[in-house]
């Protein structure tokens, strides 16, 4: 039995005694102990040992007092299992040398046996499971369909996507095999973190507010219903489409218990479009998290007070940025677990 289930009883949209909290990329450069594993290891070393990604996991639970771990990796060992090869630059992202422009790019790809390839991530889930020792729920996670093509496509960060749009544009057919094939091995994939341990799945469509509300549902959405519908009978599943507010009603409709917001959309019309039936998760903008502490203090209560009580969770709009003061992400949680919304 879990000693704090808040997450998961606020994802059942039971009632917690307050709001229970955790951030987005909670596990990173803003905290020096992360850094120094950073200095010693590569990226992608630290995500394939299981030890490093536990102890990286653990380190926002031990040093911040979040309510949840979510598990050290990246969504782009994905591409990776599937063949593609993935670099991270540092200072400059995600770089993949040989991104997918043709029919002949898709040959070079396949639906991997995830046991085989991604096996380092079940085997870090279990290490975690044990080292959490019941305290706090461990959430999972992988990319959207749509925002993995994102970068198999593009083969780097972008503002616009245009290459990748453009792809899904001059080659529809092509782009739905690619989103069908992405699908199938996440599907896989979140199925074994939750066989290994992993409490609750995170899908995050980090580039869903790129498209139009049609093109979302046709290049993003259909995917991730197929994903939410394989894992519903296991696991709670949160979807977090940042920009895609105006298909938060269609999101719901999916059968996910979590939804992510950002902050451009303020709590009640996002609770108006999403309809009482699902728990909305977020939206702290992550750059406020440089304000002084007692306007961080402030605006997080006004945030708090605008979900109102029950189906939420709190966290960031968006992943924590690398040059927040470790005290100012402290002042964050603490100013969510202290609150009490008056009765
Ligand atoms: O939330 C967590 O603490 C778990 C770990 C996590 C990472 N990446 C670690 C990471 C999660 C959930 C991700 C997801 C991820 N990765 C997303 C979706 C969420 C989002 O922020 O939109 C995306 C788009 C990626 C792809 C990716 N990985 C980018 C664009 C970058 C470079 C930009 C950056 O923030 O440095 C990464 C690298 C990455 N993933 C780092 C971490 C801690 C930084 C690596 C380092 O320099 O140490």
């Amino acid at each position: 039995m879990l000693q704090n289930d808040l997450i998961l009883r606020a994802l059942k949209g039971e009632a917690t005694e307050r709001t229970p909290v955790w951030m987005m990329r909670q596990a990173g450069r803003y905290l020096p102990e992360y850094m120094v594993l950073r200095e010693k290891y590569g990226f992608f070393e630290r995500c394939q040992t299981p030890e490093l990604a536990c102890a990286i996991t653990l380190q926002p639970v031990d040093l911040v007092g979040v309510d949840a771990a979510i598990l050290f990796s990246d969504i782009l060992v994905v591409p990776q299992a599937m063949g593609l090869e993935v670099q991270l630059i540092e200072s400059k992202g995600p770089y993949l040398p040989d991104p997918i422009k043709t029919a002949a790019d898709l040959k070079r790809i396949r639906v991997p046996e995830v046991t085989e390839t991604l096996g380092y991530v079940f085997e870090a889930i279990r290490l975690i499971k044990r080292e959490l020792n019941n305290r706090v729920p461990l959430i999972g996670f992988a990319g959207a369909p749509w925002t993995l093509l994102c970068y198999m496509v593009q083969g780097k960060g972008s503002k616009t996507f245009d290459e990748a749009k453009a792809f899904c544009y001059q080659q529809p057919e092509l782009a739905h095999q690619l989103l069908q094939m992405i699908t199938d091995t996440t599907i896989a994939y979140l199925q074994e973190q939750v066989n290994a341990g992993a409490d609750v799945v995170q899908i995050f469509d980090s580039w869903g507010g790129l498209l139009s509300p049609d093109d979302f549902e046709i290049l993003s959405l259909q995917y991730m219903r197929q994903i939410v519908a394989a894992l519903h009978d296991k696991v709670p599943t949160i979807l977090f489409a940042k920009g895609a507010w105006h298909s938060l009603d269609k999101m719901a409709a999916t059968g996910a218990q979590g939804l992510g917001i950002d902050w451009c959309i303020d709590p009640v019309m996002a609770r108006k479009f999403a309809g009482n039936q699902v728990t909305l998760q977020g939206n702290f903008d992550p750059a406020k998290l440089l304000s002084p502490i007692p306007v961080i203090e402030k605006e997080v209560e006004k945030m708090l007070a605008a979900f109102g009580p029950g189906r939420h969770i709190a966290n960031l709009g968006h992943g924590i940025l690398p040059n927040v003061p470790v005290d100012h992400a402290k002042a964050f949680v603490h100013t969510v677990k202290n609150y009490r919304h008056s009765k």
